[in-house]
């Protein structure tokens, strides 16, 4: 899957001849999945049609503030287009276009939006090789360089002029490829590993029954999902779970129950940068397993129960170079009880789910959490989707990784 899959990309088409091309680019976005809005310069349309662009991006183009013509035109916001995109694109890049962007003009919908744009921003130029090499070109590219935006470097070749030299336009495959390597090299979780537990644990009972929960899997598998479109190879250790995943970054490993889930962690734990462990691991299981199917009969059934091996704990006893994170469930006092979840199994984070909370914990499609570091300090989170608490969470080991 590519970095580029569901992401919004604006592409900005100043009036170069290769604006041709941008058909191929649009083309080459949307088989990758993702969603594409494009911006034109008024003079660029006389190198490709509107209609060609907005059919195959399928979404209207804009190239003024609005349509003088139509009465029912509505005002194209650049700023909402700006704040819209994940990745700005300007292909072509011609001289003007990039002396303006570099100068902060703004007398066009494409300039005002670059100026209102937050997301990273790419330049793929295109001119003629006299115009490449002018030190005009060279300063605005040097200086829109310096304002944290990349230039995706024109190629050599035949130019439209006739001549022979640098100014071609990148290939669409190749400015496609230079965007995607580009965002996976900056991605913060970059060569980082990721140990995930998930769902539950089931115990066995008998050959057909056990002790089990609630839990869905849906917090860890939303965790899995973040780390690994950050860039981390995750390793999802997974009790029995509906959820699904793909991405290639994330290797599932099945396990039933809590030993299973304890032997497996600990295959992968030395090896790893960052744990989470989610899931809902049985306290207790039964310590015996009978072998063949329990009878009913009338009389009460007594069955012993013995602790399973605390995966979180013995961890943070081995733990070296290891974040460690986990979760705590709670029903009553429960920034006590959490704190003191931290210091006993030495945790590096724990995140904690109060059942107090309306729309927190198990089944849900939505958390609410507190996030405890281990110098205790508390950050309360809103009630959140389980894909947005997840964005939290690895933001906040992120972000305590680097500190
Ligand atoms: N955990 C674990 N192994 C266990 C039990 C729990 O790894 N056998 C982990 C969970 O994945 C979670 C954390 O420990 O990250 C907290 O689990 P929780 O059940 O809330 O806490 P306990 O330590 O079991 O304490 P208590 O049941 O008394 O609240």
């Amino acid at each position: 899957m590519s970095v580029l899959s569901g992401k919004k990309i604006l592409l900005g088409i100043t009036a170069g001849i290769a604006a041709y091309k941008t058909a191929n680019l649009v083309r080459l976005f949307i088989k990758l999945d993702a969603d594409v809005k494009v911006i034109m310069t008024p003079a660029s349309k006389d190198f490709i049609t509107p209609l060609t662009l907005s059919t195959l991006s399928k979404n209207p183009v804009h190239s003024t503030f609005y349509d003088k013509e139509d009465e029912n035109e509505l005002w194209n916001n650049h700023v909402d287009l700006g704040l819209w995109a994940d990745y700005f694109l300007v292909a072509p890049a011609t001289a003007n276009t990039l002396s303006k962007m570099a100068n902060g003009v703004c007398d066009n919908l494409l300039l005002a939006t670059y100026l209102s744009a937050k997301c990273p921003v790419y330049f793929a130029p295109a001119m003629d090789l006299d115009m490449y090499k002018h030190p005009s070109t060279k300063a605005s590219l040097h200086k829109l360089q310096s304002f944290g935006n990349s230039i995706i470097p024109a190629t050599s070749g035949e130019l439209a002029s006739g001549l022979i030299g640098e100014g071609r336009m990148a290939e669409p495959e190749d400015i496609v490829s230079f965007i995607e390597k580009d965002i996976l090299s900056k991605l913060p979780l970059k060569g980082k590993k990721v140990l995930i537990t998930a769902g539950p644990t089931y115990e066995a009972i008998d050959p057909v029954r056990f002790i089990g929960n609630h839990s869905s899997g849906k917090m860890g598998f939303a965790l899995a999902n973040e780390a690994a479109n950050l860039g981390a190879e995750v390793f999802l250790i997974s009790g029995p779970s509906q959820q699904q995943i793909k991405n290639s970054l994330v290797h599932r490993i099945n396990v039933v129950s809590a030993d299973e889930m304890y032997n497996v962690t600990h295959l992968y734990f030395k090896d790893v940068d960052i744990a989470i462990l989610s899931a809902a691991v049985a306290d207790y299981k039964p310590k015996n397993i009978a072998n063949q199917k329990i009878k009913k009969d009338s009389s009460s059934l007594t069955m012993q129960l013995e602790p399973t091996k605390d995966i979180l704990a013995s961890l943070g006893l081995i733990k070296e170079k290891q974040f460690l994170v986990g979760f705590a469930l709670e029903t009553n006092n429960e920034i006590e009880n959490a704190k003191s979840k931290i210091k006993r199994k030495n945790l590096d984070a724990i995140v904690l789910n109060s059942l107090q909370d309306k729309g927190a914990g198990f089944a849900t499609n939505t958390n609410k959490i507190t996030i405890i570091d281990k110098n205790l300090n508390e950050k309360p989170f809103e009630l959140k989707s389980k894909t947005e608490v997840a964005k939290d969470i690895i933001n906040e080991i992120i972000s305590k990784l680097d500190a």
